[in-house]
């Protein structure tokens, strides 16, 4: 039997994460992916928006957890330059969350209160101070939030992928985890279809799927976790009406790239695994664009895609080690989990090594789901 000292299941930015992080630390580890290529679902539809501020309805734990990630993110892309050349193109212009309309601006105001109040830099724009920051944008005012940033994140993937494999980490594509392989009360290995893994410790970081393999095992009910979707499209901004900001309405949000593409984003669908484009979805996504930037409208479409976040039933992901000694997830970043990447990578890093994670984990352990082996349907 192949025998590994780390197995994780899912390539996505997550589990690639954690398995460069792991094999940095000397440990032989191996990734199982089931597609044709690592990095392919959600961590490839995302927007790459590192916005712990914007997204935050509460302060709270995921708030957190959000800004530590943070602060890890400029090391984190240097690290990732330095061993790749691949550079995941982290923008620190900021973020500014319009108010279309007069009865917007209440919730904008009390977020930049509470905010403020946690320490974040978050500052109120005016009509004017909108034009003067971004003279395609008109609003009656903006929150303009100038640390939550963002990375492209299809290259941050890229970079992900050539980091591992530079740190001897084996990634195995067209390999699905079908079966933990558990023996009195500690996880042995992996049943991937032709042939079993051995290793003492799994990591399960397979994103939308990850209470889907054999839940009596993982104890964990199987719809704990669950796909929401999200449609976007990329259009080609029209020079020289470019933006310089990442803009979010109420109804979209717009993120300029480099290269000159601007990420229309998204819907929010609880559709199941259903990963198709629908016309709704990009005509929504389309007049939400061209609403807030009239010059939009001859832009020329670029492409469309959707994704499947990960999101369990708390809102919160699951970070740590499960009932079963040895096996740890590391899933449920929902809408934040490009933005988590660093800081998950690092909390398994300690947990795989025994020591204390660098912030409290104790919301995010999958334990809070835990079902007993005997009350798990056959
Ligand atoms: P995934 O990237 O989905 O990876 C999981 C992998 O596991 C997949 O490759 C899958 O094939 C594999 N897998 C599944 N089951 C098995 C199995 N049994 N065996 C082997 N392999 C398996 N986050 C942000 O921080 N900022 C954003 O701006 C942002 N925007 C988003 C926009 C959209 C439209 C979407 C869909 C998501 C967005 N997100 C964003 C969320 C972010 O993309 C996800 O939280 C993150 O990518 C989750 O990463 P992951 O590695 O857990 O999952
Ligand atoms: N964080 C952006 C999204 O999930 O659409």
């Amino acid at each position: 039997m192949p025998t590994s000292d780390v197995i994780v299941i899912g390539g996505g930015v997550i589990g690639l994460a954690i398995a460069r992080a792991l094999a940095r630390d000397g440990l032989r580890v191996v990734v199982f992916e089931r597609n044709a290529r690592p990095g392919g679902e959600a961590s490839w539809a995302a927007a790459g928006m590192l916005a712990p501020q914007s997204e935050a309805d509460a302060p709270g734990p995921l708030f957190d957890l959000c800004l530590q990630s943070r602060a890890l993110y400029p090391n984190f892309v240097a690290a990732l330059w330095e061993e790749t050349r691949i550079d995941a193109e982290l923008c620190p212009a900021g973020t500014m969350v319009l108010a279309e309309e007069e009865h917007e601006v209440a919730a904008l105001q009390a977020k930049l209160v509470w905010q403020t109040a946690a320490g974040c830099h978050a500052e109120w724009l005016s009509p004017d101070d909108v034009q003067a920051l971004e003279p395609l944008l008109t609003g009656v005012g903006a929150l303009y939030l100038p640390d939550d940033w963002q990375v492209e994140n299809r290259r941050l993937t890229q970079a992900l992928i050539a980091a591992a494999t530079a740190s001897q980490v084996q990634i195995v594509c067209h390999c699905e985890a079908v079966t933990l392989l558990v023996e009195h009360g500690r996880v042995t290995g992996v049943d991937v279809r032709e042939e079993r893994w051995s290793a003492p410790i799994v990591v399960n970081a397979a994103g939308s799927w990850a209470t889907q393999m054999s839940p009596a095992l993982l104890r964990l009910p199987a719809r704990v976790v669950r796909p929401i979707r999200g449609q976007m499209l990329a259009l080609q901004m029209p020079l020289p009406t470019k933006l310089r900001h990442v803009v979010r309405t109420s109804r979209v949000y717009l993120v300029p790239r480099r290269d000159g593409r601007l990420i229309v984003g998204a819907t929010v669908e609880d559709v199941g695994y259903e990963k198709q484009v629908t016309a709704g979805g990009v005509s929504a996504l389309l007049s939400g664009a061209t609403t807030v930037v009239p010059a939009l409208a001859q832009a020329a479409l670029l492409e469309t895609w959707a994704g499947l976040r990960p999101l369990a039933t708390d809102d919160l992901p699951l970070i740590g080690e499960t009932d079963i000694e040895g096996l740890f997830c590391a899933t449920g970043h929902y809408r934040n989990g490009i933005l988590l990447t660093p800081i998950t990578a690092e909390i398994m890093r300690c947990l795989v090594r025994g020591v204390p994670p660098p912030c409290d984990i104790r919301a995010f352990s999958p334990r809070r789901f835990r079902v007993s082996a005997g009350k798990m349907a056959p």
